[in-house]
């Protein structure tokens, strides 16, 4: 192996960390109260085109010529909405840190490619698994970076997070793919652990969440230990064996296909959605409506824009 522990971030102290899963509660949900259509239009035009509904548009919805589902697939073909959604993965996939340190890495690709994905009406879980990337004219081409797995296999991807044995690298993993969130807290600088992985996996105080068959940080960090601190795949590097969500393999794309095809994902993607869309979290209070969207995208063969669709004309977003 010849990965060796980051010499620009040192780690100041042990940690010690605690457990917790993001929680859907809303306290303050109440009944939400319909809106008139042409108001959810307004709000539907906003979120989907950064601007509002055309007289014409209006017009259209308030004499039956169109419904809200075909001025939503309209808003979908706009090129106002291919800005939105490239924003809404930027966002998710910012320069960090570390990232910003490296000269000339290309920090969009994983913006490009979940845009390409989104509008081109592709199987959502290609995110994940798709074989090739897209290039700054939005052309689908191959990848250059070693074994290719969508958003995960890119440089940045690789090279905002790592930290030592790529531990922080699988605790972000964890909050941008699943709903499980694991909270880390410094320990005293005198503190003496060993910190290898093989000490945390067989301390009792840390193998719960470092040796945990589901989200092991110590199970899930060796996928990505074939990449540098800049993101680039390693090619005479020799893959660790590795496990997340209790399913064994080696390698970044092996990874991918467990997670594209997990509750988790499903679970992660139609929030992602919501929050979009909604601006918030979803409550505890929703579930059956979150069933239903689990439901539909599933049926779609995972296609975002049918999610998206199926959110903005429903019930729960034409209220306030
Ligand atoms: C409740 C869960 C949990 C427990 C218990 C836990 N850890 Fe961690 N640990 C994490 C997570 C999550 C990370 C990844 C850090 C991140 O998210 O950036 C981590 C990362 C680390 C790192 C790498 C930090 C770095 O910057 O590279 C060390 C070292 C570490 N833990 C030590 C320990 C030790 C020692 C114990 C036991 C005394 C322990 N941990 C117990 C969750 C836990």
């Amino acid at each position: 192996m010849n990965w060796k522990p980051k010499k620009r971030y040192p780690i100041a102290g042990a940690l010690i960390c605690v457990a917790g899963f993001t929680a859907l509660a809303n306290p303050n949900a109440t009944e939400p109260e319909p809106i008139a259509d042409v108001l959810c239009l307004r709000k539907m035009a906003l979120d989907l085109t950064y601007r509002g509904p055309t007289d014409a548009e209006v017009a259209d919805l308030e004499s039956g010529t169109l419904s809200l589902e075909q001025l939503a697939d309209s808003y979908m073909a706009t090129p106002e909405f291919e800005q939105v959604v490239f924003d809404w993965y930027r966002s998710q996939f910012p320069p960090t840190e570390l990232s910003k340190e490296i000269d000339g890495l290309d920090v969009e690709e994983p913006s490009r490619i979940a845009q390409h994905i989104v509008l081109e009406d592709m199987d959502y879980r290609l995110l994940l698994t798709a074989d090739f990337t897209i290039d700054a004219a939005g052309a689908e081409v191959p990848a250059t970076n070693g074994p290719t797995a969508g958003i995960i296999s890119t440089k940045h991807y690789m090279s905002a997070f790592s930290g030592s044995y790529r531990r922080n690298w699988a605790g972000h993993f964890l909050k941008e793919w699943t709903p499980i969130v694991l909270q880390a807290v410094t320990l005293p600088d005198d503190d003496d652990t060993d910190l290898s992985p093989d000490s945390l996996m067989t301390n009792p105080n840390c193998s719960g969440c470092h040796a945990s068959e589901i989200y092991g940080i110590d199970y899930l960090a060796p996928f990505a230990l074939c990449y540098d601190d800049d993101g680039n795949y390693q090619s005479d590097c020799a893959e660790a064996e590795a496990k997340f969500l209790t399913k064994d393999g080696a390698g970044i794309p092996a990874l991918g296909a467990i997670v594209a095809d997990s509750n988790e994902f499903m679970a992660t993607s139609v929030n992602f959605f919501f929050k979009k869309l909604f601006g918030r979290s979803m409550a505890i209070e929703e579930q059956d409506f979150y069933l239903d969207r689990v439901a539909e995208f599933r049926d779609s063969g995972y296609k975002a824009k049918t999610l998206v669709k199926s959110i903005v004309t429903s019930k729960q977003y034409c209220a306030r």
